[in-house]
């Protein structure tokens, strides 16, 4: 029997989504009752872009507590976060020093991000990818889940494994992506890019009231794509996110509705804020219960941090060997 060891993280820089959720977290529940699992509130990786270290805090409070209402489960999964485990940022430079420039300045993601922030690119921007190598093959994770935006980013750390590997001999693994159905949902209010934490107003916020989401699914795209062609963007997206979160008869129902022409998108709506309603409420509630506990979130970090320093710390010094320092 093969087995695995997961990492993943998750940025503590808004709001959780429901793409986070239904690209991510829900493979990263079920993985857990498989494989050693490590789940990172990646503050390191939110901070290289303008942020509000005011809000920092909480937002890492609220990254645990909702990814442990939506069932992680701190007494199986090692739940930690990054700048708790010094490690990250000393493998990080090490990777960085057999990291090719060029093949960071070439990341989607880095020249997305360096467009949106063209007055303040940052040099920690190049190279989170980097890191994000370092984070996963510290723990020599071999299974990534993660949605689409992220596959680019788990090729670097292939990379980067591979030429550590073969520069100072056999050490790491060659982790590979693990993509969910949900591994690419898009913005309500604009479905030519990806459901974000940056841009609240197109995203279903884990934490958002009923009456916000209905609101947001109301006034989602549907432009009619190019006549007799395909689904435009907006209408796969909503349909997409229906089949995640709506029972079978209820997508059966609309995808007939649009085959034969006769689909209300008013109704498609409907039925899809009801279905993320009822999606996220128990999450919700489960939120509140763990929130109102008090020192949930410092027993769950103190733990984690715990876990995963001593794993890093055995690979780090391995590394380090290996490296001659
Ligand atoms: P964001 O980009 O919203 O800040 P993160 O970078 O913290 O989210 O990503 C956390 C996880 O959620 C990653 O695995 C990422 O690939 C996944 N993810 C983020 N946005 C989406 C989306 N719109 N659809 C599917 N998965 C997503
Ligand atoms: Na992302």
């Amino acid at each position: 029997m093969s087995t695995h060891t997961v990492f993943s993280g998750i940025q503590p820089s808004g709001g959780i989504h429901v793409g986070n959720l239904l690209g991510a977290l829900r493979n990263w529940v079920s993985l857990q009752d498989q494989y050693p699992c490590y789940f990172c509130i990646v503050d390191y990786h939110a901070i290289t872009v303008p942020y509000d270290p005011r809000e920092l805090p909480q937002r890492v409070r609220d990254a645990v507590l909702v990814n442990v209402a939506a069932g992680l489960d701190p007494n199986r999964s090692v739940i930690f976060v990054q700048s708790q485990v010094p490690q990250h940022t000393e493998l990080a430079w090490l990777f960085n020093c057999i990291t090719p420039l060029g093949q960071l300045q070439r990341m989607t993601q880095f020249k997305d991000k360096a467009r949106q922030h063209a007055e303040a690119v940052n040099a920690g921007l190049l190279n989170y990818p980097v890191l994000q190598a370092a984070d996963i093959l510290l723990y020599k994770a071999d299974l990534v889940p993660v949605g689409e935006d992220q596959v680019q980013h788990i090729e670097l750390t292939r990379d980067i494994a591979r030429r550590f590997n073969s520069l100072f001999g056999p050490t790491f693994p060659e982790p590979e992506a693990y993509l969910a159905k949900g591994a690419r949902i898009m913005a309500l209010d604009d479905p030519t890019r990806k459901m974000s934490k940056s841009e609240p107003r197109g995203a279903i916020g884990m934490l958002d009231p009923p009456e916000v989401i209905r609101e947001k699914v109301r006034s989602a795209v549907t432009d009619p794509g190019p006549a007799g062609a395909e689904m435009s963007p907006g209408v796969l997206n909503l349909f997409t996110l229906l089949e995640l979160t709506a029972p079978a008869d209820v997508v059966a129902h609309f995808r007939a509705a649009y085959s034969d022409g006769t689909i209300r998108y008013v109704e498609l709506k409907q039925a899809l804020a009801d279905a993320l309603v009822e999606l996220v409420t128990p999450i919700q509630e489960r939120y509140r219960e763990l929130s109102a506990r008090p020192g949930t979130v410092e027993e769950v970090l103190a733990a984690g941090g715990e876990r995963a320093r001593k794993v890093a710390s055995q690979v780090l010094a391995e590394v380090r060997d290996r490296m001659g320092l």
